[in-house]
């Protein structure tokens, strides 16, 4: 097979030939143009692995997914879902790049960005908790990133810091995007058409194997669990829930199980440590309102006073990291 798209280069442009036109890929790269090295991670439907591409010596993280299993186990629409939005969210820093993908007789596989300092669970973690100027600098660049995603019509639905990774300049990378929903394009027809209705086996009643979304229940907003509706205030609730985290080093609604997680979602019981800043105090609460049409907007958080000081647009990305401590 011959795939025409143009040849990008490490930073996601375009390469050029000598006249201005767009180098074409003719070769289909496969499992042979890769090197494979130790495990990223794991799921349950796919591996990542670390991937050396043989003739550029570039790194990548290669996601296989076994086909037997994402049949038996009737995954097939969320596979493409993750390869339609990774395919429409391809021009961002923070989105993980999708570069290639193919298959053999057993797997699929998808080439991606390899973000070399993981997960941002794993970096706040090893902190216990960040300081305002670490939570502002990450929380700017996620919250970007969902501006991003948003404006091309795709909500992720499950943001969590497991989800967040980071690159070797400690910029963000959001990545999993199995569980996301593509908008219709907006229709001035329908009172809201952010409004998407969540399929049955992601709801909190979802029987058997809906580990993936209901395995992190703590960012789960409440509409989600009471009308299954997801919209853009529902991954807006979740960077409350980040945000949260960030500074108290645990999510706000945490239980000994996940019914008991979900009782706390929708009734809003949660509570602020000690010494908890309280501008981010004030911008936590207005992020985790129970009405999502109540909930602040991303503008609105932009100019939040938390965010006092960033600079949002395309410098964001050119930011040094703060000491993290
Ligand atoms: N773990 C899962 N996906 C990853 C990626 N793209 N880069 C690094 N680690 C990962």
């Amino acid at each position: 097979a011959v795939a025409m798209r143009p040849e990008l280069d490490a930073n996601g442009n375009v390469i050029l030939d000598a006249n201005g036109q767009p180098v074409l890929r003719t070769h289909k790269k496969g499992v042979q143009d890769f090197q494979f090295g130790r495990t990223l991670g794991e799921g349950s439907y796919s591996t990542v692995l670390l991937a050396k591409d043989r003739q550029t010596g570039h790194e990548y993280a290669i996601k296989v997914l076994d086909k037997r299993h994402i049949i038996k186990e009737k995954k097939v629409k969320y596979v493409n879902i993750e390869k339609d939005t990774l395919n429409r969210l391809n021009n961002h820093p923070g989105v993980v790049r999708l570069y290639y993908t193919f298959q053999d007789e057993r797997s699929l596989y998808f080439v991606l960005d390899f973000a070399s300092a993981g997960e941002l669970l794993g970096v706040l973690k090893k902190m216990t908790t960040f300081d305002e100027e670490c939570t502002r600098y990450y929380g700017a660049q996620v919250l970007d990133t969902i501006e991003y995603m948003h404006s091309r019509g795709v909500i992720h639905r499950d943001l969590k810091p497991e989800n967040i990774l980071l690159d070797s300049h400690m910029h963000t990378k959001i990545t999993d995007f199995g569980t996301a929903k593509i908008l219709d394009p907006p229709a001035r027809s329908r009172a809201n058409s952010n409004i998407v209705p969540v399929p049955d086996n992601m709801t909190a009643k979802g029987s058997d194997r809906t580990m993936s979304f209901v395995g992190t229940a703590e960012y789960v907003s409440p509409e989600l669990l009471t009308d299954k509706n997801a919209g853009k205030p529902t991954d807006l609730w979740a960077f409350g829930c980040i945000i949260y985290q960030l500074l108290a080093g645990r999510p706000p609604f945490k239980a000994a199980n996940e019914y008991l997680t979900f009782q706390k979602i929708i009734s809003l019981e949660y509570t602020f440590p000690q010494g908890f800043p309280p501008v981010a105090r004030d911008l936590v609460e207005r992020l985790l309102v129970l009405e999502p049409s109540r909930r602040l907007t991303i503008d609105h958080v932009k100019n939040h006073e938390f965010f006092h000081g960033i600079k949002w647009g395309k410098g964001l990305w050119d930011q040094k990291p703060p000491k993290l401590r």
